[in-house]
């Protein structure tokens, strides 16, 4: 296979429980809690979209039918929002529906772990390299971080990994890679460890959710066993792969909130609410507020 072929499709999986946001997800999608006044899928595709993908399979599963609609057509929405002169939200939803035939979904019938909810997506990726965007992983940067490896992979080929540094004492709450030789934004990985034990981790750089990956890893994902949690685990098929092709990992310069949990969740709220022109200086001054008098309070016990 060429190792240059280009990455015209992206994999985000949806299908998962999101226990850790219960009671909030009993009936609706962790992928559809919002940053601000966007679901946090969004902020997926427009990133994608931005590292010039063209295709996007979503991975869903039971209840997540609300995000197909998301990305469907609303016809009578449209017309009501034109009738009342809402402009800019008008433009907003025309910019953000998907070219017909450019987005697919299929379903995982059970969330069985990333590794075989990757797998599900296998006939509509076909025989070509594929991005992989885990929705509730959010990038908050000068670029978006699929861009970044989409412009390493497009000298190193093979398979790309998003990656951050993280303290050396959380290291074994991650996937982590192994540091080789530089190359020009990124270095080669060594090695890939989940969630390492303490003081075992060959580094602190830990996977941040993209991925750019060779379609050799749905064969090796179709033989898969269940591995940590009893999941079907992408790293493991990773390492696997790795006996085989190259893998080069891109240091983002920006910063990954994950969303996934309550705390980065909140963290990403903030971070995009100050970036808002029209709230950022109320947003300000409320959360100065709130730290003051949260402050006191504590002083004052
Ligand atoms: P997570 O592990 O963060 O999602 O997977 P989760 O399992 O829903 O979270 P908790 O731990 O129960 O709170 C990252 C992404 O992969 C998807 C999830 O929907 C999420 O977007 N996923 C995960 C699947 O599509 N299928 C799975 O079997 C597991």
């Amino acid at each position: 296979m060429d190792p240059r072929k280009t990455v015209r499709k992206a994999i985000i999986p949806v299908a998962g429980n999101g226990t850790r946001f219960l009671p909030a997800t009993k009936a609706m999608p962790k992928e559809m809690l919002t940053i601000v006044d966007r679901p946090v899928v969004q902020y997926a595709v427009d990133e994608a979209r931005q590292a010039g993908i063209e295709h996007i399979v979503f991975v869903t599963g039971r209840n997540k039918q609300v995000i197909e609609d998301h990305f469907d057509d609303t016809p009578e929405l449209m017309s009501s929002l034109s009738r009342s002169g809402k402009t800019a939200q008008l433009s907003e939803l025309e910019n953000m529906l998907p070219v017909a035939g450019s987005v697919s979904f299929t379903r995982q019938q059970a969330p069985l772990g990333l590794g075989h909810a990757v797998w599900c997506a296998r006939d509509l990726i076909g025989d070509e390299p594929f991005a992989l965007l885990l929705p509730d992983m959010i990038s908050y940067g000068a670029y978006g971080c699929m861009a970044g490896l989409v412009d390493l992979y497009s000298s190193t080929g093979g398979n790309v990994l998003g990656v951050e540094q993280c303290a050396p004492e959380d290291a074994s709450k991650y996937g982590i890679v192994g540091k080789g030789i530089s190359v020009p934004r990124g270095f080669a990985v060594t090695e890939m460890v989940e969630k390492p034990r303490a003081g075992e981790a060959p580094s602190n750089y830990y996977l941040n959710g993209r991925y750019i990956l060779q379609p050799e890893i749905f064969d090796i994902l179709h033989e898969q066993p269940r591995g940590a949690g009893n999941e079907i685990q992408l790293t493991d098929a990773m390492v696997t792969l790795a006996e085989r092709q190259s893998f080069h990992a891109h240091p983002y310069e920006g910063r990954t909130f994950d969303c996934g949990c309550k705390h980065g969740f909140i963290e990403a709220n903030v971070a995009f609410a100050l970036d808002r022109p029209e709230i950022s200086d109320l947003v300000y001054e409320s959360l100065r507020d709130m730290v003051l008098s949260h402050e006191r309070r504590g002083r004052a016990a």
